[in-house]
């Protein structure tokens, strides 16, 4: 079922993002560009289901909304939107700091949490920071060959998570939902190691996968400390599932 998809904040990954979401046969509208002329381009590119609006515009109706601004964007952005309460508001915003040096939010909280926080009653979703702008067209494109890669996500609401999941796999990746918002504690840190991988030196068009092996711990020498070191996984996963309700 195509959703009506308003994107605050159409660059890098906004704008490619925005694309494979029209392509895919949602209604999008691109909106928070200095250049009005960047927005009619991006439409453009988008196709039939391509449009340009103010973020006001791009919020009013939305099924969704995309969130991809610099963290120092987010409460003007905002601000410029009418009521975003019981609407879905997925992010792929990363809580940086002006120049991009560091994460200025963490460890006891995440910038999804924090966004959350600012728009009581939005079903905020974080997914889609943890792969390069650059390698979604390519995703996109082998839609249908091979396995897809893997993306994670999470949130609070179920059925906001379920039009994310919807999304993720018409861009062309396989959904991994790692739990509620706090997760994105872990998403967030987590972006920034695929980044350091994907800008490294190589081509940044990369994604991940994750590759599951069987629980059975190897019969080796090492069985003992193998078994006593999943036993502390599983405990520390369990304990961050627990706190998390
Ligand atoms: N790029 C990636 O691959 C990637 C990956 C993971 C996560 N993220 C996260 O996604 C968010 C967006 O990243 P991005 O790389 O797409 O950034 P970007 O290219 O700079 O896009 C930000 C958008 O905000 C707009 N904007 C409107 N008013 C602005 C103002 N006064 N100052 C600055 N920007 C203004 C920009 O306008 P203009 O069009 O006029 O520049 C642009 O369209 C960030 O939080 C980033 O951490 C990005």
């Amino acid at each position: 079922m195509p959703m009506r998809i308003g994107i605050l904040g159409s660059g890098l990954i906004g704008g490619k993002l925005g694309i494979v979401f029209a392509r895919a046969g949602h209604d999008v509208i691109f909106s928070y560009s200095r250049s009005r002329k960047k927005l009619d381009k991006l439409a453009r590119e988008a196709g039939a289901n391509g449009h340009v609006g103010t973020p006001a515009e791009a919020a009013s109706d939305a099924d969704l909304l995309l969130l991809a601004v610099h963290w120092t964007r987010v409460d003007d952005v905002l601000k410029q939107t009418a009521k975003l309460s019981s609407k879905t508001l997925l992010s792929c915003s990363l809580p940086m700091s002006a120049d991009d040096s560091h994460m200025v939010i963490g460890h006891t909280c995440s910038g999804a949490e924090a966004l959350a926080a600012k728009v009581p009653k939005t079903r905020v979703v974080s997914a889609f920071s943890t792969v390069p702008s650059e390698v979604l067209f390519t995703v996109f494109e082998r839609r249908h060959h091979g396995t897809p890669p893997d993306l994670i996500y999470c949130g609070d609401s179920k059925a906001a998570k379920k039009m994310v999941a919807t999304l993720i796999r018409d861009v062309g990746f396989n959904p991994v939902d790692i739990g509620e918002l706090r997760a994105a504690r872990l998403i967030e840190p987590f972006s920034l190691a695929v980044a350091r991988i994907a800008y490294g030196g190589h081509s940044p068009r990369l994604a991940y996968r994750f590759v599951r092996f069987g629980d059975q711990p190897q019969a080796d020498t090492r069985r003992h400390s193998s078994n006593r070191s999943i036993r502390q996984r599983r405990s520390a996963a369990a304990s961050h599932s627990r706190s998390a309700t």
